[in-house]
């Protein structure tokens, strides 16, 4: 018996000789294996890019090894809101690739596909966009690094009512986060003493403005509260509302951030001038962790996209993940990493940030926004802020 082997090491020898661990398993446990599901192709496939640069800026900035384990990113394109797709996809990373997290999920179909593998599986599946208030219920394995559109919804609907908006039409995507944000605004802003005088929901797919655009016209409210999902929507609907000569007309538009994304701020232009919205992400938030975020995001990524609430989804949902690791010593047992999602908290460019132990979703400061042109640059300007907001969308 040589002197320079371990005990431990004759041990895994002996293992290894009996046929007790094959050589393939010891190899994987030095792999933690992340399945990241995003639209990459399709009309959505720019917030994919944004959440796929946040996640990897977070590993570019805090190296591919957690706990003396190797991180490995396994990329899937869900090509849109494709349920279907998102589940077979999910299925195979899990029995196929045996990967210890699922994350990404832009759109809330396909989180919602997942939710029954994350629990059969027993995959801590971490949100970094998806935002309807019910996902979280679906599995106690799913926890949100995002946000939900009745956390950001009720505090733009009670800002609306105590700043003389008495009554408001409403558009929203008909699919869950715009049910939610309907929802929400109508209780919030009801309960406030507003009116709402119309709403009208509109498709997820493909959906042509101009006919709903014209109802406001008809209508001739004080506001409208829009929701429609970040992407292409956002601008081509900002565009139809100048086109119909609504944006200079006096009425007074809410939405919420998904409206006025950071990424396409620019290119929608003028006519986003003036918007009122809420929301978590601002990518000129002022403080020195964003001001880090924005120039690293620059850095990696060139000067001609702005990081938006997207990436900041993708960038807190990598640290939660590595923070999990971390503090179980690359031990990923299942529910002990659920458990040590719940209460975890630390700062994010956003502001700081904690998951909620009872829901799984997160607690965060709610901005109010307006559209301004700083320095020749169209942005969100943060001009007041309601901290520690949960999600209302959950009974307590
Ligand atoms: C969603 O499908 O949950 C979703 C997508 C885009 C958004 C917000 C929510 O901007």
């Amino acid at each position: 018996m040589s002197k320079g082997c371990s005990a431990a090491g004759l041990a895994a020898l002996a293992a290894l000789v009996l046929g007790l661990v094959a050589p393939g398993a010891a190899r994987a446990e030095e792999t933690i294996k992340i399945g990241l599901l995003l639209p990459f192709s399709g009309p959505f496939a720019e917030t994919a890019r944004q959440i796929d640069n946040g996640v990897k800026l977070y590993v570019k900035q805090h190296g591919d090894t957690v706990a003396g384990k190797k991180i490995e990113i396994l990329d899937r394109d869900t090509t849109g809101p494709a349920p279907d797709v998102a589940k077979r996809l999910a299925q195979e990373l899990v029995t196929r690739d045996k990967v210890n997290f699922l994350a990404g999920f832009v759109l809330t179909p396909n989180a919602l596909a997942v939710a029954d593998i994350a629990t059969e599986a027993k995959v801590p599946t971490v949100l970094m966009n998806a935002a309807t208030s019910i996902i979280t219920v679906k599995s106690p394995y799913i926890v949100r690094l995002s946000f939900t559109l009745p956390q950001v919804t009720v505090p733009l609907a009670q800002w609306a009512a105590k700043n003389g908006i008495k009554q408001v039409y409403l558009m929203t995507s008909d699919y869950g986060p715009g049910h939610d944000a309907a929802a929400a605004f109508e209780k919030a802003f009801t309960a406030a003493g507003g009116q709402i005088v119309g709403k009208v929901e509109m498709p997820l797919k493909s959906p042509d403005f101009a006919a709903y655009v014209q109802k406001v016209s008809d209508v001739k409210p004080q506001a409208v509260f829009l929701f429609v999902p970040s992407g292409q929507q956002p601008t081509a609907l900002m565009k139809t509302f100048a086109e119909q000569g609504l944006t200079r007309s006096g009425l007074k538009i809410l939405a919420t951030g998904d409206v006025t994304d950071d990424d396409v701020l620019e290119t929608m232009g003028d006519p986003a001038l003036g918007i009122i919205t809420t929301h978590h992400y601002s990518y000129a938030h002022d403080s020195q962790l964003n001001k880090a975020y924005v120039k690293a995001y620059a850095q990696a990524y060139g000067p001609d996209i702005r990081p938006n609430f997207m990436s900041v989804g993708g960038y807190d949902g990598m640290a939660a993940i590595y923070k999990a690791i971390a503090e179980l010593k690359g031990n990923v047992d299942p529910d002990k990493v659920m458990a040590a999602f719940k209460g975890m908290r630390f700062e994010s460019p956003r502001g700081p940030i904690e998951i909620d132990p009872a829901t799984r979703d997160i607690v965060q400061t709610v901005y109010v926004r307006r559209v301004e042109k700083v320095d020749g640059k169209v942005v969100n300007v943060e001009f007041d802020k309601i901290p520690d907001v949960k999600d209302p969308g959950k009974p307590r």
